[in-house]
C-alpha cells in the first residue's frame, strides 16, 4: 500500500497515529538539525519533519530531496507547536521515520505554487505541471462537479445520454469544419462535428424523445477568450414540446446548477428579452444586465443643430454613467481612443457632464444651447454628477455595437461587472436570417433547421429578412452560455428554407437529403438547446478565459504547444491518404 492517508486529511485528532503518506515535494527547509518537507498531493499539503537527533541518515536523505520529487514517508502524527492557520492540516505535522524516493524530478521550469513565476507559454508547454497547481486543479474539480450535476438533473427528467459519431460529413452552413481524410475512401473526407445538431434531430425521428450528450464539438474559427476550436456542449433535444417547455426545463437546469454549485438560490423566472430590444438597448444579442446604462436614442434631441457629425448620422445614441462627471479630460480622451480602436471603429465620442448646479457642459457646446442640453439631460435621465457619452454613425447596427463596447468598458471602469453577481436572461425572437456581405446572400442566424415563428411564416415569400425564429439564447453576464430553437419537422418547409438560403434543390438534397428524407417517415415536433459547458464552468469559477477550465487547451493560434500539434505528416502517411501538398508560396 502506497499510502494510508492523503496529504489533506490529517487533523489534531489524529495526533499519535501512525501514517503513510505519498506525494510531491513542494518545499524543503533546513533549520538547524531539523528538515521540514511540505508534501503535496491533490488533497492538500502536510508538513513532514526529519530530525537529525532521531535519525541522522534519514535527515541527510531528506535534505537531498528536490522540488517535485515523488516520495513516500512513514511516521507518527504530532501536534505542531507553530501552527499554520492557512492550512487545513496546519495543526499537525508528521515525524518521519522512513523515506522512500519513488521518483526523483528535474527542477521544474516554473514554481508549482498558486502564484507561480511561470508565463503563459511555458505553463501551456508543461500543462501537466500547471495542473498540479491548486487554482488550475480546482477548475477541473468544479468542471467534474458540474457535469455530475448536469447528468443527475437530466437523468431525473428522463433524458437518455446517447453518443453520436465524431467522424461525420462536412456541412456548408456555420463555421469552417475540421476535416479528416479517409484512407479507405481516397480523395474523400470526414468532418468533425461542429455540433451533433442533425444527429440529435434524427434521434427524435427515432422516438428517443429526450436526448442529451456531453459532447466535444469542433469549429475552425478565430479564437477569443470564450472560444476554443474544440469545446464541450451539453447538447439536448426533446420531442412533443413547444418553446416554453424547453425554456422552462433548461432554466430549471440553470437554477439547479446555481444552487448546487454556487449555493445561489434563484426563485424568479429569468427575464425574456426580444432580440430587437437587446439590440436597441444594449447593442448586443448577449447583453450584460448586471448593470443599467441602457442606450437612449437621441436623434430627435441632437440632430439638426448644425453639428454636422450628428446632422448626417443615421443613429445617435447615448449612455448615462452615474456619478462619472468627475472623469478628467485625460480619462475622457482615453475613452475616445478606446472607441476609436480599429476593433471598435467609432469615429469619435461626444461627452456631456451634468454639473452640481444642473447645468450641462459638453464637448460640443458651441453647437447646442443650454436649453437643448437640458433636453438631452432629461432624455438621458441624468442627474448632477452624471456623465453622458454619445456615439453616432451612418449605420445603426454598427454604431450600436460600438456603443455596446463603450458601455461594457464604462461598466468595467465603474466596477459594475462584479464576478460574483450573476444576471441571467433569455434572448428570444431572433431574426431567422441575417445578410452576409461576404456571401452576398441571406444566412441562417442560428442554423437552417430552426423553425420560423408561426405567425411570420407567410413573410417567408414576401419579406424573409423580417421573419423571426423560434430561437432562444441564454445569456449570463454578457456571455452566451447556450442557445437553441424549435426545429422544422416538415420536409417541405425545410426545403423552402434551403431555397431561401440559396441552395438549389439538388444541392440541398446532396447536403441534407438524409434529414429531409427522415422527415418523410413521421418526424415528431421537436426542439432543443445546447449549453456551452466550458463557458458555464469559467463563469462559475470567475475565469477570464475558458482555457483555464480545460485540461489541455489550445492557445490563441489553435496550437497545442505541449503536444506540438498540429504538425506536418511524413510522406508515407500523405501517400497512404493520397494527399499532395501544394508547394509552399514564395
Ligand atoms: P451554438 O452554435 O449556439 O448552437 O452553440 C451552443 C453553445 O456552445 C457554446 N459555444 C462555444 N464554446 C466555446 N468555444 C466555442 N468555439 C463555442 N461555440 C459555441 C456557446 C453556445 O451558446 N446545435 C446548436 C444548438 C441547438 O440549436 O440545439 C448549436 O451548436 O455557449
Amino acid at each position: 500500500m502506497f499510502r494510508t492517508n492523503t496529504c489533506g486529511e490529517l487533523r489534531l485528532a489524529d495526533a499519535g497515529r501512525r501514517t503513510t503518506l505519498a506525494g510531491w515535494v513542494q518545499r524543503v527547509r533546513k533549520m538547524g538539525g531539523m528538515t521540514f518537507v511540505d508534501l503535496r498531493d491533490r488533497y492538500g499539503i502536510t508538513q513532514i519533519v526529519f530530525d537529525n537527533e532521531h535519525d541522522a541518515a534519514l535527515n541527510d536523505a531528506a535534505v537531498r530531496l528536490g522540488r517535485e520529487f515523488v516520495v513516500q514517508i512513514q511516521g507518527t502524527v504530532a501536534e505542531r507547536t507553530a501552527k499554520n492557520a492557512n492550512l487545513p492540516t496546519g495543526d499537525i505535522e508528521v515525524l518521519a521515520d522512513s523515506l522512500t524516493v519513488l521518483n526523483p524530478s528535474e527542477v521544474p521550469p516554473f514554481t508549482i505554487e498558486d502564484e507561480t513565476d511561470g508565463g503563459d507559454d511555458i505553463r501551456m508547454r508543461y500543462r501537466y505541471l500547471d495542473l498540479r497547481r491548486n487554482p488550475v486543479r480546482r477548475n477541473l474539480e468544479l468542471r467534474h462537479r458540474m457535469t455530475m450535476e448536469v447528468r443527475r438533473y437530466l437523468d431525473s427528467k428522463g433524458f437518455l445520454e446517447i453518443e453520436t459519431p465524431m467522424l461525420v460529413g462536412s456541412t456548408p452552413e456555420g463555421a469552417r469544419d475540421f476535416v479528416v481524410p479517409s484512407r479507405m475512401n481516397p480523395g474523400q473526407f470526414y468532418a468533425l462535428p461542429q455540433s451533433p445538431q442533425t444527429l440529435k434531430q434524427l434521434l427524435m425521428v427515432s422516438g428517443m424523445d429526450r436526448y442529451f450528450q456531453i459532447v466535444k464539438c469542433f469549429r475552425d474559427e478565430d479564437l477569443r477568450a470564450d472560444r476554443q476550436p474544440e469545446f464541450t456542449q451539453i447538447d439536448c433535444e426533446m420531442s412533443f414540446i413547444d418553446q416554453n417547455d424547453v425554456i422552462e426545463l433548461f432554466e430549471g437546469m440553470a437554477k439547479h446548477l446555481f444552487k448546487e454549485i454556487r449555493g445561489i438560490e434563484i426563485n424568479e423566472p429569468f427575464l425574456r428579452m426580444p432580440w430587437a430590444d437587446a439590440m436597441k438597448y444594449y447593442g448586443s444579442d448577449k447583453p450584460d444586465i448586471r448593470f443599467g446604462m441602457r442606450f437612449v436614442e437621441l436623434m430627435d434631441t441632437m440632430k439638426g443643430h448644425g453639428f454636422s457629425v450628428f446632422d448626417n448620422a443615421a443613429y445617435i445614441g447615448g449612455i448615462c454613467a452615474k456619478g462619472a462627471a468627475s472623469y478628467t479630460r485625460k480619462q475622457l480622451d482615453a475613452l475616445t481612443d478606446y472607441v476609436r480602436r480599429p476593433q471598435i471603429g467609432a469615429k469619435g465620442m461626444v461627452y456631456a457632464r451634468v454639473e452640481a448646479d444642473g447645468t450641462v457642459k459638453s464637448s460640443v457646446d458651441k453647437f447646442y444651447t443650454q436649453e437643448t442640453l437640458q433636453e438631452l439631460r432629461k432624455a438621458m435621465d441624468a442627474e448632477p454628477g452624471d456623465l453622458i457619452l454619445i456615439l453616432s454613425g451612418d449605420d445603426t447596427m454598427k454604431t450600436r455595437k460600438q456603443l455596446c463596447e463603450l458601455r461594457l468598458e464604462m461598466g468595467r471602469q465603474l466596477g459594475l461587472r462584479d464576478r460574483n453577481k450573476f444576471a441571467c436572461l433569455w434572448v428570444v425572437d431572433f431574426p431567422m436570417f441575417e445578410w452576409s456581405d461576404e456571401e452576398q446572400r441571406l444566412m441562417a442566424m442560428h442554423h437552417p433547421f430552426t423553425h420560423p415563428k408561426d405567425e411570420d411564416i407567410p413573410m417567408l415569400d414576401t419579406d424573409p429578412a423580417a421573419v423571426r425564429a423560434d430561437a432562444y439564447d441564454m445569456v449570463i453576464n454578457g456571455v452566451e452560455v447556450g442557445g437553441g430553437s424549435i426545429r422544422i419537422h416538415d420536409s417541405e418547409l425545410q426545403a423552402k428554407m434551403f431555397e431561401i438560403l440559396g441552395f438549389t434543390p439538388e444541392k440541398a438534397a446532396e447536403q441534407f437529403g438524409f434529414l429531409m428524407n427522415a422527415f418523410k417517415f413521421g418526424a415528431p415536433p421537436h426542439g432543443g438547446l445546447a449549453y456551452g459547458l466550458d463557458r458555464w464552468v469559467s463563469l462559475f469559477a470567475g475565469l477570464d478565459s475558458i482555457r483555464d477550465c480545460i485540461a489541455f487547451p489550445k492557445n490563441n493560434s489553435g496550437r497545442d504547444v505541449m503536444l506540438d500539434a498540429p504538425s506536418a505528416l511524413d510522406q508515407k502517411q500523405l501517400d497512404e491518404l493520397q494527399l499532395a501538398l501544394a508547394p509552399a508560396e514564395e
